[in-house]
């Protein structure tokens, strides 16, 4: 594995991207940062991480076997990668919160951001953008977060942890090109956090109205089922309160 440990950098997502421009690099290269200064997180929310703490990382894929209307489909490879992940850590009460926050037992432990550049109406490559908080034991202001050392009481090996994410990314991959999406999409839903419960959701203008999760469309919306029908809805036009 091609892996670019750097002491500090603003972003690593921004930095791949931007070595790849200039150097021939592996499938699967890793960038990793002990620091990273403006972490960039979903709808363009920050990813604050403490330094030396946690894994703060991307991945390159180049030219990924996914059609441009399916990309939701690296959301769904990546979030399960870090599922099982985590499993064989035996981290209890996993779950992705759509599109693909991980949560143990209700906070949040793993988030993903995935850049990818189109070109020629085909996804050229993607920059898979990951933060798992690792060693990390105070998260202040943030009572829904939580880290592998602050849930199994023990630290955990950085260097293994990420071995061991990248082998499974690569079979997951695998997995897709031999079998085609609908295990994936089945396991995905699985872990899909209050899937089929009812919940309380916001809305941008601050209203509130109660709905259940049925799923995930192919573009990546989420299904909720409301009062009189079921309506999709992007990451940015709601908020699942919990
Ligand atoms: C989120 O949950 O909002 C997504 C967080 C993604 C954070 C990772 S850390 C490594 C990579 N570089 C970034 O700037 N962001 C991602």
């Amino acid at each position: 594995m091609q892996l670019i440990k750097l002491n500090a950098i603003d972003s690593t997502n921004n930095y791949l991207k931007e070595l790849f421009i200039d150097a021939a690099l592996e499938d699967f290269c890793v960038v990793t940062t002990n620091h990273q200064t403006k972490g960039k997180g979903q709808v363009g929310t920050k990813w604050i991480s403490e330094k030396g703490k946690n894994l703060t990382f991307s991945v390159l894929k180049k030219e990924p076997p996914i059609k441009l209307s399916r990309q939701f489909l690296l959301s769904i490879l990546v979030s399960l990668s870090i599922v099982k992940t985590f499993e064989y850590y035996n981290i209890p009460k996993l779950a992705i919160k759509w599109p693909n926050d991980i949560l143990s037992d209700h906070h949040k432990i793993s988030g993903i951001l995935i850049e990818n550049l189109i070109k020629s109406a085909k996804i050229d490559f993607s920059v898979i953008g990951i933060g798992i908080n690792v060693n990390q034991e105070l998260f202040k202001g943030l009572p829904k977060v939580s880290s592998m050392k602050s849930i199994l009481g023990v630290s955990v090996d950085k260097d293994e942890l990420l071995h061991r994410f990248i082998n499974t990314l690569q079979i997951y991959f695998r997995l897709y090109t031999e079998n085609g999406e609908d295990i994936l999409n089945n396991e995905y839903e699985s872990y899909l956090f209050r899937k089929d419960k009812p919940s309380t959701f916001k809305l941008p203008d601050e209203t509130l109205f109660t709905g259940i999760i049925r799923g995930v469309t192919d573009a990546g919306k989420l299904r909720v089922q409301m009062e009189n029908a079921t309506k999709e809805f992007d990451l940015k036009d709601l908020k699942l309160l919990y």
